[in-house]
C-alpha cells in the first residue's frame, strides 16, 4: 500500500485501487479522477469517482457544509474531472469497504452535457465510434488493464526462461508469410511515379532504394538472433493487408514470437502450451476483479473455461488425423459451409469444430501439407508435409501458428524456388544455413486473440485501443 498515512499523502495523489486496499481509516488523502455518477441526498451528495486504476470507483460523500456546495455539485456532471481531498471512512453502503468524506473538492474540468458515456448501457458498436472515450467505461477499462497486465506477463514468462527480447524491424523488404498481404512503405509521389526503361515502377528511386513494406512477422530476423543468442522473442506490432472483415482479423495487431535454437517441433508445442497456460494463470491471479466483471457481463462460462484450460494437457492431432475426424463427422451427417479434404486449408468452422466439439479443449494440429505453408518450414521425410503447428482454442480457433524451421540449405533453396522467392533477396536468411545451421523452431501468438480468449470479448476491435480494420483508421 503506498503511503496513505505518510506526510507525503497530504500532497501526493492516491489511486482508487490503493484506497480500496486500505486496511484502516486514513488521514487525508487526495483522489483525482472523473465523475461516474452523482446522487443527491438531503444534506449531502454521493459522487462516484473513477480513475481507471481499478474497476470500482470510490464513493465520495460531499456534505452541503462545503463552501460553494451547490455550484460544485451542479458542475460535477458525469465525465467531469475532479480532485478531492478527504478522509477514508468505513462505508455504510453495501459493496464497498471504504468511502471518502470530502474535505476539499475541486472541479478540474467540466464535462459538456453532450458527454456521450452516460450510465445507460451502450452497444459495442456505438462505443467503437467513441474509441477515445470508451476506455472510461467499465468494460473497456477492464479490457485495457488486462491487456497491460498480459503484455507484462509475456515479458516475465520469457525473461524468466532465459529468452532475450529482440526488437525486430517494422519496415522490411521480406514477406515472411509469402501471402502478399503487405502494406507498402514508400515516399514516392503517388501522383507521379518514377518508371524504369521497361515502364515498371522504379523502386531504386524510393527512400530505401528498394521495395519495402510493414512487417507481417518478425520471425526471419528473429531466427538470425536465435542462431546467436539461442533463445529470443519479439513482441511488437504486425501488419496485414488481408481484406477479411471478421471478428478475429485486424490490419494492425501485436504478435509475440519466440524463436529457439536446438528446439524441435515437439519442444515448440510444449513451449506454446506452457506459455498460454502461464498467461491465463497470470490473468486469473492478477486481474481477478476485471475477469469477474467479464464473467458477469460478457461470458458466464469464462472463469470455468480458463480454469479448465490451465488444468488439462492440450490435445495434439496431426493435420491428417484432423481431416479424418472431419471426414467421419461429415459421414455422420454434419453439414459444413465448406467441405475439406486432404490438402485444403482448414476453415474457421473446422478449427472450431475440432477444439469446441471434438476435443472440447485446446488442440495443437501439426504436420500440415507442405503446399499450404510458407517456405521456411521444415519438410518431413514424407516430402508432402511440414513441421508446422497451429494451436486452436475454443471460441476463437487459431491463436498460435508456428513451426520447426528448415535448417537444410538445399531443401530451403528448393522451397524458395517453389514459392518463387529470389535467393538474392533472402541471401542473409540463407546464410544462417551456411554458417553453423541448427535445428530451430518458434511460433507467433496473436496477442489480441489471446486477449479475446482471456476476456471473453468476441470481437478483436474491442481488445485493441484504436482498431485498424479494412475501411477503418479513424482516431
Ligand atoms: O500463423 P501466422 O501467420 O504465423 C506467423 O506469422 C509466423 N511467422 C509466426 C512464427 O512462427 N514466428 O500468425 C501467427 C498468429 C496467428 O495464429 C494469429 O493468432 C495471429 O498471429 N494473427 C492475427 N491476429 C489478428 N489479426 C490478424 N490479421 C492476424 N493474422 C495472424
Ligand atoms: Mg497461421
Amino acid at each position: 500500500m503506498p503511503a496513505l498515512s505518510s506526510t507525503a499523502a497530504m500532497t501526493a495523489r492516491t489511486l482508487v485501487k490503493d484506497a480500496h486496499a486500505a486496511t484502516s481509516p486514513s488521514g487525508e488523502i487526495l483522489l483525482q479522477g472523473w465523475v461516474r455518477t452523482r446522487r443527491e441526498a438531503r444534506s449531502f451528495s454521493f459522487v462516484e469517482l473513477g480513475d481507471g486504476s481499478c474497476l470500482k470507483g470510490m464513493q465520495v460523500i460531499v456534505n452541503d457544509s462545503l463552501p460553494d456546495y451547490a455550484a460544485l455539485m451542479r458542475r460535477s456532471t458525469t465525465g467531469a474531472s475532479i480532485s478531492v481531498r478527504g478522509r477514508l471512512v468505513a462505508s455504510q453502503g453495501a459493496g464497498q469497504r471504504w468511502e471518502l468524506v470530502a474535505v476539499e473538492y475541486v472541479v478540474v474540468g467540466e464535462a459538456d452535457a453532450s458527454y456521450p458515456l452516460q450510465k445507460k448501457g451502450h452497444t459495442l458498436e456505438f462505443l467503437r465510434e467513441i474509441a477515445h472515450l470508451r476506455p472510461r467505461s467499465n468494460l473497456f477499462g477492464a479490457v485495457f488493464r488486462v491487456r497491460s497486465r498480459l503484455a507484462y506477463a509475456i515479458h516475465t514468462f520469457f525473461q524468466e526462461r532465459g529468452f532475450f527480447h529482440v526488437h525486430t524491424p517494422i519496415i522490411t523488404a521480406s514477406d515472411c508469410e509469402g501471402a502478399g498481404e503487405m502494406f507498402a512503405v514508400s515516399t514516392l509521389d503517388v501522383e507521379n511515379l518514377p518508371r524504369d526503361a521497361e515502364g515498371r515502377l522504379d523502386y531504386a528511386r524510393d527512400f530505401f532504394g528498394r521495395k519495402t513494406s510493414l512487417t507481417v512477422s518478425g520471425q526471419l530476423e528473429g531466427e538470425a538472433f536465435a542462431c546467436a543468442l539461442s533463445n529470443i522473442y519479439t513482441f511488437g506490432p504486425t501488419f496485414r493487408a488481408e481484406n477479411s472483415n471478421t471478428s478475429r482479423h485486424a490490419a494492425e495487431f501485436w504478435m509475440v514470437e519466440p524463436e529457439a535454437a536446438f528446439l524441435d517441433l515437439e519442444g515448440d508445442m510444449q513451449l506454446a502450451e506452457d506459455f498460454v497456460k502461464y498467461l491465463i494463470r497470470d490473468a486469473l491471479e492478477h486481474c481477478a476483479e476485471d475477469l469477474a466483471f467479464f464473467g458477469k457481463f460478457v461470458d458466464k462460462e469464462l472463469e470455468a473455461r480458463l480454469r479448465f484450460v490451465v488444468e488439462r494437457p492440450f490435445q495434439h492431432c496431426s493435420y491428417t488425423e484432423a481431416i479424418k475426424i472431419l471426414d467421419d463427422t461429415t459421414a455422420a451427417g454434419h453439414k459444413w459451409e465448406r467441405c475439406v479434404s486432404w490438402g485444403d486449408n482448414l476453415q474457421s468452422e473446422h478449427e472450431r469444430f475440432l477444439t469446441e466439439e471434438h476435443f472440447k479443449c485446446p488442440v495443437t494440429v501439426h504436420d500440415y501439407p507442405r503446399a499450404l505453408k510458407p517456405f521456411y518450414m521444415k519438410v518431413n521425410a514424407d516430402g508432402r508435409t511440414v513441421r508446422a503447428m497451429d494451436l486452436l482454442v475454443p471460441g476463437i480457433g487459431e491463436i498460435i501458428g508456428g513451426s520447426q524451421r528448415e535448417e537444410r540449405l538445399d531443401v530451403l533453396q528448393e522451397n524458395m524456388r517453389a514459392h518463387s522467392l529470389s535467393e538474392e533477396d533472402y541471401w542473409w536468411y540463407l546464410d544462417l544455413r551456411r554458417y553453423g545451421s541448427v535445428p530451430h523452431a518458434g511460433f507467433g501468438l496473436g496477442f489480441e486473440r489471446m486477449l479475446m480468449f482471456v476476456t471473453g470479448v468476441a470481437n478483436i476491435r474491442d481488445v485493441v485501443p484504436f482498431a485498424r480494420t479494412p475501411g477503418n483508421a479513424a482516431f
